[in-house]
């Protein structure tokens, strides 16, 4: 049987795809080329040595996706297609709930009719808004305040009444921190289209110099160093923990909330220091004005995926800025044209 990933050409999904491939899983990939390219596919099949199945198709095609399911014999679904920047989101939501609402409908109403149960998909640590942290999964969520986030929370809410009309279905939402960090070969990396809106991409295109420096988002937060806190996880282990998601699913029915972080807050300047460290020279950044809609801290409780999953992240700041600056200082202008 094989697992169907969704947008695996993605910056997640690429490290994915190579993770289940090394676990031994038979993978399908689709993706439609939104915010990726052909490119990291290519390199996770040189990295395995093996071919990837791979449809170019959107999850919005319902007929697209008929093909895939007939063509293939998919017991699991992961999905990582979605749209992902905030800031496009406030400026374009239809779009958002299009892509990111219906394209999942779509999808589960595919799955539905080919008797395909079993979803992973990917929600955000967005969802738990002003919850205090650690954030646990039992907390109530949906306090989100931009289209984005509301994507993520009404897509658990719709897969979770989906779980009550049919207990056949599994669902595991898995609820991401701020993945980072590359996988260790430096072949497959995140690369985003534009200026970067987040940290670590922001931080190496300084290093690569396509970018003169770094701005810190307000210094003047209720945090040790008064820069904001995150919950950074390297992307192979988050990566690992849908290895483990998908054996989960195939072992339960009903819905679950999953947490993967792992469980430690890191200061933006706390990950600029360590990003110096591998950088071996000082990083430019000057302190900039608060980003609105940023939140001082973010990190994970993480007993729920240990005790659940049997997973937990083994790999620390210095890993992430050291893969992270392999990818980068690699691949410069990350996949190219
Ligand atoms: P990404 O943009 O690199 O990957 C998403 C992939 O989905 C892209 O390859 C894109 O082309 C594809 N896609 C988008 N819409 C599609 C559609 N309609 N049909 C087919 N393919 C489509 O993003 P990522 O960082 O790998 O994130 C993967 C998932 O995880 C997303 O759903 C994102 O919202 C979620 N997530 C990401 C983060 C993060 O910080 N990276 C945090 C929390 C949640
Ligand atoms: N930051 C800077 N300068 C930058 C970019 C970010 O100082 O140029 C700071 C932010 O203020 C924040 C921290 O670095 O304190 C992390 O910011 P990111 O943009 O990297 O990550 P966020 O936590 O803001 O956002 C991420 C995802 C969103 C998701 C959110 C909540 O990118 O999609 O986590 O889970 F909604």
């Amino acid at each position: 049987m094989a697992i169907l990933i969704t947008g695996g050409c993605g910056y997640i999904g690429s490290h994915t795809c190579l993770e289940l491939i090394k676990a031994g899983q038979d993978i399908v990939v689709l993706d439609n080329f939104y915010n990726s390219k052909p490119e990291p596919l290519h390199r996770v099949e040189e990295l395995c040595n093996t071919k990837i199945k791979f449809y170019e198709a959107d999850i919005r095609d319902e007929a697209a996706l008929c093909r895939i399911f007939e063509e293939n014999e998919i017991d699991t679904v992961i999905h990582f297609a979605g749209l992902k920047a905030v800031g496009e989101s406030v400026e374009k939501p239809l779009l958002y709930f299009e892509n990111n609402v219906g394209g999942t409908v779509t999808l589960c109403r595919v799955m539905n009719k080919y008797g395909v149960k079993r979803i992973v998909f990917s929600s955000s640590a967005t969802v738990y808004g002003h919850n205090p942290v650690p954030y646990t999964e039992d907390m109530p969520v949906g306090d989100v305040t931009n289209p984005y986030g509301r994507t993520k929370y009404m897509v658990e809410e719709i897969l979770r009444d989906l779980c009550t009309s049919d207990p056949e279905w599994s669902v595991v939402l898995l609820r991401y921190f701020n993945p980072i960090g590359s996988h260790e070969s430096g072949r497959i990396g995140e690369d985003p289209n534009g200026i970067p809106n987040n940290l670590m991409p922001y931080v190496l295109q300084v290093a690569v110099g396509r970018r003169e420096r770094l701005s810190v988002y307000g210094d003047d937060y209720p945090t040790p160093d008064g820069t904001g806190i995150r919950d950074y996880i390297h992307v192979v282990d988050l990566a690992l923990g849908h290895v483990k998601a998908v054996a989960y699913a195939r072992s339960h029915t009903g819905a679950e909330a999953i947490n993967l972080g792992t469980g430690r807050g890191t200061s933006v300047l706390e990950l600029v220091h360590a990003f110096e460290k591998v950088y071996g020279k000082p990083l430019p950044y000057v302190i900039a004005p608060r980003r609105a809609g940023d939140l001082p801290e973010c990190y994970a409780a993480t007993d729920k995926a240990r005790d659940l999953l049997g997973w937990e992240a083994t790999r620390n700041i210095d890993d992430m800025c050291r893969d992270a600056w392999k990818w980068q200082s690699e691949n410069p202008m990350g996949y190219g044209e």
